[in-house]
């Protein structure tokens, strides 16, 4: 149901090229994505730190932290994780078209809505970071005991458990957290963000 009326784009005078030299750098999207435990939020962390260090303008937008406000009202059937994804699509390219690497750490299970991120910010201004380790490894690791519950029947609709994971097909970057250390990782997606913005 298109609840829209009567709203009129307004465009304003400063454009993304004026932004880029302001700022000596381009918006991206950095969209890490993968299992409960594979490392997205480890990875992301040290990624921003050292980006910051370097004289980067960066963000971090985490799935834990951001089910705490913006997405305090969703939970995790499918339609809850496509809102959920939805809008951290939206507010990154936000944050992309102001200038910002955002360094977005999602489970974002379904690849449809990966895409919708990507489109929202734009060509150029998107990279898919495949967080890869496989179930045994993360539900070892189960840094937050979830693991654990979810085989218990404790918790429901638990990704890799009680609700499917759609592996990217292409994505820009893999970082396989069973064959690489967290330092590996981080200075993978480092070489990777410094080339392209
Ligand atoms: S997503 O699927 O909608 O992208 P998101 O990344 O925001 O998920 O949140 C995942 C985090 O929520 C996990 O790291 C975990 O700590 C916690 N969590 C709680 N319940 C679940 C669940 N049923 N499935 C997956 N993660 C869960």
């Amino acid at each position: 149901m298109v609840k829209r009326e009567n709203i009129v784009w307004h465009n304003g005078k400063v454009n993304p090229e004026q932004r880029r030299g302001l700022l000596g750098q381009k918006g991206l999207v950095v969209w890490l994505t993968g299992l409960s435990g594979s490392g997205k939020s480890t990875i992301a962390v040290e990624v921003e730190k050292r980006l910051l260090e370097e004289g980067y303008w960066v963000y971090r937008l985490d799935g834990d932290n951001v089910r705490h406000g913006l997405n305090s009202d969703l939970g995790f059937s499918d339609a809850d994780r496509d809102e959920n994804i939805r809008r951290i699509a939206e507010v990154s390219a936000l944050f992309a078209d102001a200038g910002m690497i955002t360094l977005v750490s999602f489970i974002s299970p379904f690849r449809k809505m990966r895409q919708f991120a990507r489109e929202k910010a734009g060509a150029g201004h998107f990279a898919e970071v495949f967080v890869r380790a496989d179930l045994e490894t993360c539900a070892r690791r189960d840094p937050k005991g979830l693991y654990e519950k979810a085989k218990n029947g404790e918790i429901s609709d638990f990704t890799g458990i009680s609700s499917p994971y759609e592996e990217p097909e292409d994505p820009e970057l893999l970082l396989d957290t069973t064959r690489m250390s967290v330092d590996e990782s981080v200075e993978h997606l480092l070489d990777y963000i410094r080339i392209v913005v």
